[in-house]
């Protein structure tokens, strides 16, 4: 006959599987001229990566408000990143430089309400450059597994 588990055992196990069950829910804040052409190569190369981003299509980076990022933590999102074209090639001239600074102050923002500053990350991403992508969305999934679920979900 086999040994039954304490109660504090039986927490202990279910905490460890909603561990490891962590499947990690990433928003893709994207500007449509680089960032998701690069997203789109990615598919189309059939590149793998963890199927844990949403996308979210933006004209520039430019447009991606702080509101915005705040928002996709409210509504439940383990991390968020902004992709936006590479330094210099801004088909809005400063879209992207716009965006590293309300990056930068969101970040600052999450850090001190406790969520975590490193939930959220600025990627510049050529259109020519699936693999910067793939690694993006590869790196944000490792860094928010390791800090784990939104507190706020
Ligand atoms: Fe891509 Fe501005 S058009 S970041």
């Amino acid at each position: 006959m086999g040994q039954q588990m304490t109660q504090p055992e039986t927490r202990v196990i279910k905490g460890v599987n909603k561990i490891m069950e962590f499947q990690p829910k990433i928003e893709a804040m994207i500007c449509t001229y680089c960032t998701y052409t690069a997203a789109d190569m990615a598919g189309s190369q059939r590149l793998q990566y963890p199927p844990t981003v949403r996308i979210v299509k933006y004209p520039c980076t430019g447009r991606v408000s702080i509101l915005h990022i705040l928002k996709a933590f409210e509504a439940g999102a383990d991390a968020v990143f902004v992709g936006g074209c590479e330094i210099g090639s801004c088909h809005f001239v400063e879209g992207n430089l716009r965006a590293t600074e309300r990056v930068a102050y969101a970040k600052k923002l999450l850090a001190e309400t406790g969520l975590g500053g490193d939930r959220l990350e600025m990627f510049y991403i050529g259109a020519s450059d699936p693999h910067k992508f793939v690694e993006a969305v590869t790196q944000m999934t490792e860094r928010v597994k390791r800090m784990g679920p939104n507190p706020l979900k």
